[in-house]
Parts: structure tokens; C-alpha cells; sequence
């Protein structure tokens, strides 16, 4: 009995190793093993008829070869299952190369785009980048700007206005000029600010107005300060965001916060000067109203006009995210459209 049991034992253990696939593996198992007509099993349920001694040494002997093959079993079956991987790798069936899903991530407004850039131009110059409210005061956004109430250039600026608690007045700002009040009220002379933001004007929409657009506003103010500064400033400002040295003119302009007040055109950038239907035909893009800010508007920000000297520009940073990327119709920069959005 114990030689049939070893001779069993030897048999079984080359059939495992033989087996080559899981399959394989599983017969020889219940060959061995299964609960009917499995080899070891059927010895194992004879013990039962043998003598006491014998039974008790057969019976040991018998459950030690079936634990040890068991166990050869387990490890047979690790090292085919890590094989198969293996094997479908080779084959390519699994292709762990294979990019994941893509999330699909947003991207920036071009108006968002240029502010950012212009906001990097001027932090190099040595400017503050400044926020100011956009319900603003009637005080800020015209009287401290020496637009008293009567002023015909509110005219050219009519917005939303809101009734507050006991008869405080109070507008959707229509220009970010107020800032520079609030800057110099804050931060006294000398200063260096800019400050982007949302503007609102009472408007009937088409391609060119819209009733929501953005502006930037800047300010330096130090002891003999001059138009030659404004200039310089200026000139930086173009070569930075168009990334070549941009011609300028300046025509007179009027603006009742500055003194002498003037427009800042450049020579159109997509004709060169020639001529276009962008340019109307004249050659040159009006870009940039600026000039040397007013003595009362100085004083407004609490600051000595016989000390200090200053210019102030407000860039149309809608107008140049237009010109910029050939925009044509100012509508679609707030539509919310992806179609659009999607493109920068
Ligand atoms: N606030 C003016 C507007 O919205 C633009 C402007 C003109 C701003 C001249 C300035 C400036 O700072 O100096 O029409």
C-alpha cells in the first residue's frame, strides 16, 4: 500500500509539472482530486477498511502526500497565471501604451489672455495692478474726475443707475478712470498703477458696442513727470503686446480729467499704413486716449499739483483683444459661445 502510494505520489507530481496551461492543470487536479473517482480521494476513503496500526500510518502518509501536491498545485497554477499575462502582453492583447481618457480642459477668454500679458508688461515697468468696484460712486466716476454734474461729456457716457438708501447715488461704472482716484487717495505720489476691468455704458449693440467691455487704466505720477514719459510708456506698451516697434501719433483729444488730453494712434498693423477697411482708410488705428493728468483731479487724489506732475491712459482692452485676433464683431467675446472660445 505505502509503495502504490508513493509510486501515485511520483506520477502525479510530473503530471503537474508537465501541465502547460491552466486547463491542463485543473484535469490533473481533479484527476487526483475530485470529489468522484478523484485517485487520492478513493485511497483515502479505503483507509477505513484497514487494521489500526496500518491505518494509522497509511492514513498520516496519504494526507502528507495529498498536502504536499496541493500545495504544488497552488504553485503551479501562480506561476501559469503570471505566465498567460505574460503571454497576452506579447500578443498585444493588452495594450498598456494606450493613452487614458482626455479630460477636456478649458481655456482663457482672449480678453483674459491680453489682460494678463499687459498686467506682466506693466509689473515689469514697476506698476501696482489695481481692482476698483464696479458700482461705483457718481462722486468717482465723474465729479473727482472734474466732470461736475453738468458737464455735456456725460453725455457721451450714460450707464445704469441705482437708487441706494437715502437717496445715495450710485452707477455701473463707465470707465475704469475712477481707479485712479482711489489709487492716489490710497497710495499718495509717487505712484505707478494699473488697473484692468469691466466697464458698462448704455448702448444699442452692434459689431462695435456692446453695453459690457473691458478697459485698462494707468496712472504714473512723480516730480517732472512729461508727455516724453507718456510716450516712452506707451511705446513699451505696443512693442510688448504686438512684439515689434509700433509707429505713433498723437492728435489733440479732449477729456475733461486731463491737460493737454490726446488720442495715441498707431499706424495700422495690418496694412502697414496703406489704407484698409480696418483703419478706414486713413492709415492709422486710434487706440489709446491718454494725457497729463488735471491739476484738479490731482488734488481729488490728494495730491499737490505744484509738486507732482502725472499722465494717465485708458487702453480699450476689448478693442485691442479685436484687433489683435481679427475679430469683427464685439459681440462674441461675452457670448459664451464654445464655438468661438474654443479657437484660443
Ligand atoms: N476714461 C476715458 C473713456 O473711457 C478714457 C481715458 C482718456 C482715460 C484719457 C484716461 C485718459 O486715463 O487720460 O473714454
Amino acid at each position: 500500500m505505502k509503495e502504490k502510494l508513493e509510486q501515485l505520489k511520483d506520477k502525479a507530481i510530473s503530471a503537474i509539472k508537465e501541465a502547460d496551461s491552466l486547463g491542463l492543470l485543473e484535469k490533473v487536479e481533479l484527476q487526483y482530486f475530485g470529489r468522484k473517482g478523484g485517485i487520492l480521494n478513493s485511497i483515502l476513503k479505503a483507509l477505513k477498511d484497514l487494521s489500526g496500526e496500518d491505518k494509522k500510518e497509511i492514513g498520516q502518509l496519504a494526507n502528507k502526500i495529498k498536502f504536499d501536491l496541493l500545495n504544488l498545485i497552488e504553485e503551479k497554477r501562480k506561476e501559469l497565471s503570471s505566465k498567460k499575462i505574460d503571454q497576452a502582453l506579447e500578443k498585444d492583447d493588452i495594450d498598456i501604451t494606450m493613452p487614458g481618457k482626455k479630460k477636456e480642459l478649458g481655456s482663457l477668454n482672449p480678453n483674459t489672455i491680453v489682460q494678463n500679458e499687459l498686467e506682466d508688461i506693466f509689473r515689469s515697468l514697476g506698476f501696482m495692478i489695481l481692482d476698483g468696484p464696479e458700482l461705483e460712486s457718481d462722486y468717482y466716476n465723474f465729479e473727482a474726475l472734474n466732470i461736475p454734474e453738468h458737464h455735456p461729456a456725460r453725455d457721451m457716457q450714460d450707464t445704469f443707475y441705482i437708487k441706494g438708501k437715502e437717496g445715495s447715488k450710485r452707477l455701473l461704472r463707465t470707465h475704469t478712470s475712477p481707479v485712479q482716484i482711489r489709487a492716489m487717495q490710497k497710495y499718495g505720489a509717487p505712484i505707478r498703477a494699473v488697473a484692468p476691468g469691466r466697464v458698462f455704458r448704455y448702448e444699442a449693440l452692434d459689431a462695435s458696442h456692446e453695453n459690457n467691455f473691458y478697459q485698462l487704466e494707468g496712472l504714473m505720477i512723480d516730480k517732472d513727470i512729461s508727455i516724453v514719459n507718456l510716450i516712452a510708456v506707451m511705446k513699451t506698451l505696443l512693442k510688448g503686446i504686438f512684439k515689434k516697434d509700433v509707429k505713433v501719433r498723437l492728435r489733440p483729444g479732449y477729456f475733461p480729467f486731463v491737460e493737454p488730453g490726446f488720442e495715441l494712434d498707431i499706424h495700422c498693423l495690418i496694412c502697414n499704413g496703406k489704407g484698409c477697411s480696418v483703419c478706414k482708410q486713413t492709415g492709422w488705428l486710434e487706440l489709446l486716449p491718454c494725457g497729463m493728468v488735471h491739476p484738479n483731479v490731482l488734488r481729488a487724489g490728494n495730491i499737490d499739483p505744484e509738486k507732482y506732475s502725472g499722465f494717465a491712459f485708458g487702453l480699450g482692452l476689448t478693442r485691442l483683444v479685436m484687433m489683435r485676433y481679427g475679430i469683427n464683431d464685439i459681440r462674441l467675446i461675452n457670448s459664451g459661445d464654445l464655438r468661438f472660445l474654443k479657437q484660443f
